[in-house]
């Protein structure tokens, strides 16, 4: 089955508590939690101490994605946050191999993440290690925005890459999945996708993770 992931970024934050149930109860699968910084992303959300109060409310895995500079400074606070996944994005630490393997000693399961124009070449040497690929299909930073097309190609060969290596690593899509565009990424090779504005947007979250299940040939 494929994987939901609705991002909190969307939510109310005022009840934020709330928000996380009712995606859970409407079906979801992970938490999608954005962390940015400000300088490698201009915008600014939440830090370890937001995750925490998440992980106390939800019984799902949360997927944290670090939008920081040298994550290396944060992945131990976010795994005892109560991290299940940490992704990473390739652009923003000069020791990737090591940041990746911290997060697997710290007990979460580490991913990568590419920004739109980051070549699928710079996972060559790290794909094998890790459970976790997510392309990014905007530029990250703000919930909303529009999908970016060659994301789909971008996909498709990422799924070669991973097939054609023997290896088994996930492929996640942030940015821009909503009803018109998940059926095209899930044909692509997207096992996971994150939703923001389409779920928290909309009136009914059951209805919108049913209509997406339908749309994935799931319901
Ligand atoms: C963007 C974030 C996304 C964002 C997606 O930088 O990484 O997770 O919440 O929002 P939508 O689904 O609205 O494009
Ligand atoms: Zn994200």
């Amino acid at each position: 089955m494929k994987i939901i992931a609705p991002s909190i970024l969307s939510a109310d934050f005022a009840r934020l508590g709330e928000e996380v149930q009712a995606v859970e109860k409407a079906g979801a699968d992970w938490i999608h939690v954005d962390v940015m910084d400000g300088r490698f992303v201009p915008n600014i959300t939440i830090g370890p101490v937001v995750c925490k109060a998440v992980n106390r409310v939800t019984d799902l895995p949360l997927d944290v994605h670090l939008m920081i500079k040298q994550p290396e400074l944060y992945v131990e606070d976010f795994v005892k946050a109560g991290a299940d996944y940490i992704t990473i994005q390739v652009e923003s630490t000069t020791h990737l191999n090591r940041t990746v393997n911290l997060i697997r000693e710290l007990g979460a399961k580490p991913g990568v993440v590419l920004n739109p124009t980051t070549p699928l070449s710079s996972l060559e040497w790290v794909l094998e290690y890790v459970d976790l690929v997510m392309l990014m299909s905007v530029n990250p930073g703000f919930g909303g925005q529009k999908f970016i097309d060659n994301s789909l190609r971008k996909t498709e060969e990422l799924a070669n890459m991973i097939q054609s290596k023997g290896l088994n690593a996930l492929i996640e899509l942030d940015g821009g999945i909503n009803s018109k565009t998940i059926k095209s990424a899930s044909d692509a090779g997207c096992d996971a996708f994150v939703a923001g504005s389409a779920i928290f947007g909309s009136e009914d979250y059951t209805a919108t993770i049913k209509e997406f299940r339908t749309l994935l040939g799931e319901a």
